[in-house]
């Protein structure tokens, strides 16, 4: 089925205009948050990583994540895998669902995807990196980014593969690199040392995007300043946060700051979110998924301590809504 997406996506017109983009989060960034944070800001959404093997494989799972919607754009399909004409065929396949653009994950640090090889494997193998890149590339007609980490960790703290290696990706074919400015082995840990993407901008014309703990407008404004990057990408503080990303385009754009968001918008945000997970998953799905997220979602909001006590034992959504509805009085 095709899609209705309206005008191509222009990749560097996109990147010149420095964008506000939801990272890529297994779990989280399905259609559904993907709406939430493009409605606040987000200019660009990536899909979750999805696995290159169960999309050849014709895994409902796999196939059900790159599906995206007619208002789904401009969403990019991440896939990861370890081999490199697997990688090459789900990029094949992920490119009939019309995304903006195909992403390879080259960084995802979690030992049971890493020790295939996959995701920041590649890193330790940054010639077979280069070839698989370049063989993605020559199958798909729509453009191919790579996001990764500044090196394996390996390395010491000096020298990091990441100027060397984006130089390379480029040559290779490459669009773009997102880089989450951490070594692999430190997953979360640590501050991301921003330094790392400035110098690898430096040492190429395509467009690199700074990622990695940025938390905030002024966070944003700080990592493009301070890197020259193409754009900032969002992950964690979008899970809490999704205005975030309107929060960020106000600041850049006009240097002004956004208004919090009130009470009365994130009691509102609940109930859309758990709404739009109902219709898309169904009752129970819905009320579980959504529990990890009120406390980022009504943060400030007087009473939440109260109905965020309450919340987890509610196991219907009649019951839960009622509780948000009452909150404001
Ligand atoms: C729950 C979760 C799931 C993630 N899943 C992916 C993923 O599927 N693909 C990917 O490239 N990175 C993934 N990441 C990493 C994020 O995209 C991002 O690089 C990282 O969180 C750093 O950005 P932040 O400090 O803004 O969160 C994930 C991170 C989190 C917290």
């Amino acid at each position: 089925m095709t899609r209705v997406t309206g005008s191509p996506f222009d990749f560097d017109a996109f990147f010149r205009a420095k964008p506000v983009i939801l990272a890529p989060m297994e779990d989280v960034t399905d259609d559904v948050f993907r709406a939430i944070c493009r409605k606040r800001g987000a200019e660009l959404c990536v899909t979750e990583f999805v696995n290159a093997d169960g999309l050849v494989a014709g895994s409902s799972e796999a196939t059900k994540k790159i599906t995206l919607a007619p208002g789904d754009t401009p969403t990019a399909i991440q896939i990861y895998g370890a081999d490199p004409e697997r990688l090459a065929e789900a990029a094949e396949i992920a490119a009939r669902a019309e995304p903006a653009f195909l992403d390879i994950n080259c960084g995802c640090w979690v030992p049971k995807v890493a020790r295939t090889g996959a995701g920041a494997g590649w890193l330790g193998e940054p010639d077979a990196m280069i070839a698989m890149a370049k063989l993605v590339v020559s199958r798909v007609s729509l453009p191919v980014t790579v996001k990764t980490r500044i090196g394996t960790g390996r390395e010491g703290t000096d020298g990091m593969p990441i100027v060397e290696l984006t130089r390379r990706l480029e040559d290779a074919g490459v669009r773009a690199i997102t880089i989450h400015c951490r070594v692999a082995k430190k997953g979360h840990d640590g501050r991301a040392d921003w330094s790392w993407a400035r110098r690898a901008r430096h040492a190429v014309q395509i467009p690199v995007i700074v990622n990695g703990d940025v938390r905030s407008a002024d966070d944003a404004q700080r990592a493009l300043h301070e890197t020259r990057c193409a754009g900032v990408m969002i992950g964690r503080r979008a899970i809490e946060h999704p205005w975030v990303f309107r929060e960020c385009r106000k600041q850049l754009d006009e240097g002004v700051i956004h208004p919090r968001p009130t009470h009365e918008e994130r009691v509102e945000l609940a109930k859309e979110h758990l709404s739009a997970l109902r219709d898309a998953r169904g009752e129970r799905a819905a009320v579980r998924a959504m529990r990890g997220l009120y406390a980022g979602y009504l943060s400030g909001v007087p009473d939440a301590t109260t109905v965020l006590r309450r919340l987890p034992a509610i196991t219907e959504i009649a019951g839960v809504l009622d509780v948000l509805h009452g909150i404001l009085g």
